[in-house]
């Protein structure tokens, strides 16, 4: 027989196969015999090579639409035979895929619940910018020209040749100068904001954190309001059994000066690590505006007195989760942050 009509006998066996086709087993015969490696198609293709160099186009045409035909036949069948592995069946007892939620980041999920509790006594909510004037972020607030902190140590210096006084903020401090410059008294705000330090990154410290100052300016404010606001927000904020104290401080903008610790939140006053084996974490800087910043602001110190406060909102927030380092508010980790 010529390959010609090898050809042609395989195709009369392939139709035939092919209308035969009624049932898996059907299927998978057919595909034994004339689809795989040693099956009569293949075997025709590797005899192409004892045909005749001037015959091999049209053999191999021939053979082309005979692999064609079979391959499409094979294919509609299978649609209809081919046995549903089952991989492939749909279970429909089976329990649906829950859809994955994003959240809130703990961060923002302090910051609202700190803004609540203010706004629940009374504060308003004020922003400002990022990059501030040396007299917003130091000179309004009363900082000596040479005070160490607007050494390069601790302040990001914008890189400007026509403004050498830009910084990046170092405390939202400087929102209580815009607000004081803007609004005129009773004022009583809280500040939220992005602050940057030139400080070494540690499980305590970032160079680039967030802050919320409060202030509040009337007539007859004393230091027993800002004992007041601040005790009544940190019982809310913590748990009611944690301890506070007042301990004095110095900051150029306010006088007298304080800094409130709390009982530490992981060793329960005990000593530990994070803070620094003493039992208690600073939590917030305060006290009663001086009377240089006020004037600075347009507001007379005789007529009007006030406070301010000051905390970092990742503390509060490692506080309240009883994460103890504070790089792990910034890895983005899903198997961290899905936990709040
Ligand atoms: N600005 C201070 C700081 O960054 C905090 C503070 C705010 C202290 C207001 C007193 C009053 O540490």
């Amino acid at each position: 027989m010529t390959m010609i009509e090898q050809i042609h006998a395989l195709r009369v066996d392939i139709e035939r196969d092919l209308a035969a086709i009624a049932s898996p087993e059907d299927l998978e015969r057919f595909r034994l015999a004339h689809m795989v490696k040693k099956g009569t198609l293949q075997t025709l293709t590797d005899a192409l090579r004892t045909v005749p160099k001037e015959d091999k186009p049209t053999v191999g045409k021939n053979l082309n639409e005979l692999r064609k035909l079979a391959e499409n036949g094979f294919e509609a069948a299978r649609a209809t035979y081919e046995r549903r592995t089952s991989t492939q069946r749909i279970d429909v007892s089976l329990p649906g895929r829950a859809a994955t939620a994003g959240s809130v980041h703990p961060i923002t999920q302090t910051l609202d619940r700190i803004v609540d509790i203010f706004t629940s006594m009374g504060f308003d909510v004020a922003e400002s910018f990022d990059i501030e004037d040396d007299d917003h972020n130091f000179g309004k607030l009363n900082f000596a020209e040479d005070h160490p902190a607007r050494d390069m140590q601790d302040t990001f210096f914008i890189d400007d040749a026509e403004r050498a006084d830009l910084v990046l903020r170092t405390h939202t401090s400087s929102v209580q100068i815009r607000v004081m410059e803007q609004m005129s008294p009773p004022i009583r705000c809280i500040m939220p904001g992005r602050v940057y330090r030139n400080e070494a990154v540690s499980a305590r410290s970032l160079a680039e954190f967030h802050q919320v100052e409060g202030l509040y300016i009337d007539k007859g404010v004393s230091m027993a309001d800002l004992k007041g606001t601040i005790m009544a927000f940190a019982q809310r904020m913590y748990s009611s059994d944690a301890k506070f104290r007042f301990r004095t401080s110095y900051f150029p903008f306010t006088e007298p000066s304080a800094e409130v610790d709390m009982s530490c939140f992981i060793c329960k006053g005990q000593g530990c690590r994070i803070c620094k084996h003493s039992g208690w974490l600073e939590i917030c800087g305060c006290g009663m505006v001086h009377p240089n910043v006020l004037r600075n602001c347009g507001i007379d110190p005789e007529e009007y007195s006030g406070f301010a406060f000051g905390f970092g909102i990742e503390r509060v927030t490692m506080m309240l989760t009883g994460i103890d380092d504070i790089r792990m508010l910034y890895d983005n980790d899903v198997r961290v942050l899905r936990q709040f």
